[in-house]
């Protein structure tokens, strides 16, 4: 499959943070009528969106296979999935859906032959990764949602390996967007500091200010995710996940450079328990395989994120 026009895409959890940004983006390089957005919640929320949609559970096998076998589907972005924050409420729940919703899709392109993106994240990493993540680093992660995401890139590297299945994935840092809201994630204080701060509210930042995660602009991880899957699949080392460039800085550094922009603004740090989860976290990842294989480069830097978060929500 190639960058064509060919290709007939499924995306699941496409109402979600990154769903709904990616979805724009598949629509406008493949055309709105060869992507079918689908998520667990009714498809009355979603009337008259502008887009294909149709209601998935992913943990319900069937249906998924009915939709990709009645469209052709030949690509699936998979993203529905419980985060880490959400996760760690709901242990089981964030296995179940977390791993056998990958299961379904990884079975199903077994039989159907379609590729798979299925995002990993910096959660895969525990307290023992030191500073810098780098792609090879020891995966030791502390909460179950990051129990998930190493097993899904196991998963991920069996069924490519043993069953051929063209399968790639992205180890995301923390994304920061303003489409949509954050869906329960330790780094959603990147976010929700910006709806304060546009606000002309105070924002109780719940991780402490020496917080160091790594971060990027949501532009950035759309051209990520779509760079990879033009990528030719020979030249790809890695299936589970590539560890991205990353921007990185502490809460401070941010709630910082949002107060040069608009002063005035105040934030207080106040840490509950996602601050543990942050702090099994690296500092920063090591992007350069994603750099050497298929060619990534950030273009976003603290600085133009903020300016373009500001912007983007005072609109
Ligand atoms: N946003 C980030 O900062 C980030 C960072 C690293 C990795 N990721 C990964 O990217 C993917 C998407 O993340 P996101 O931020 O868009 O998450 P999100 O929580 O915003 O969206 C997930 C979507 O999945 C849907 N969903 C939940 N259970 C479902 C089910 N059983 N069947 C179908 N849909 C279901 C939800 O309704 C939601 O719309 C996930 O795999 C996540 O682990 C995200």
């Amino acid at each position: 499959m190639g960058e064509s026009g060919n290709r007939r895409i499924l995306i699941t959890g496409a109402l979600g943070q990154i769903g709904m940004e990616l979805l724009d983006a598949l629509q406008t390089k493949f055309g709105a009528e060869n992507v079918i957005a689908s998520d667990i919640r009714e498809s009355e929320d979603v009337d008259n969106s502008g887009f294909r949609y149709e209601k998935l559970d992913v943990l319900d096998s069937e249906r998924m296979e009915s939709i990709i076998r009645d469209n052709n589907i030949n690509e699936v972005y998979h993203l529905a999935a419980l985060l880490s924050a959400t996760g760690e409420k709901n242990p089981q729940l964030c296995w179940t859906i977390n791993m056998d919703g990958l299961m379904n899709v990884l079975e199903l392109a077994r039989k159907y032959k379609f590729r798979i993106f299925a995002p990993s994240s910096i959660a895969v990493f525990g307290a023992d990764v030191g500073k810098i993540a780098k792609q090879d680093s020891p995966l030791n992660p502390a909460t179950m949602y990051g129990i998930t995401k190493v097993a899904g890139e196991l998963m991920a590297d069996y069924y490519h390996s043993a069953h051929g299945v063209d399968i790639r994935g992205l180890r995301y840092p923390g994304l920061i967007s303003w489409k949509v809201m954050p869906g329960g994630g330790t780094t959603d204080y990147a976010v929700e500091i910006f709806y304060k701060a546009v606000a002309s509210e105070n924002y109780s930042c719940f991780v402490n200010r020496q917080t160091r995660l790594p971060m990027m602009y949501m532009d950035d991880a759309i051209k990520a995710t779509l760079q990879l899957m033009d990528a030719p699949s020979e030249s790809l080392s890695v299936r589970g996940g590539y560890n991205l460039p990353s921007l990185n800085f502490t809460a401070e550094e941010l709630y910082h450079k949002i107060r040069e922009k608009i002063p005035g603004f105040e934030c207080e740090f106040v840490p509950d328990h996602r601050q543990e989860y942050a702090d099994s976290w690296p500092d920063e990842t090591d992007g350069t395989l994603a750099k050497q294989e298929w060619g990534f480069n950030l273009e976003y830097d603290l600085d133009s994120m903020c300016d373009v978060m500001i912007q983007s929500l005072s609109k």
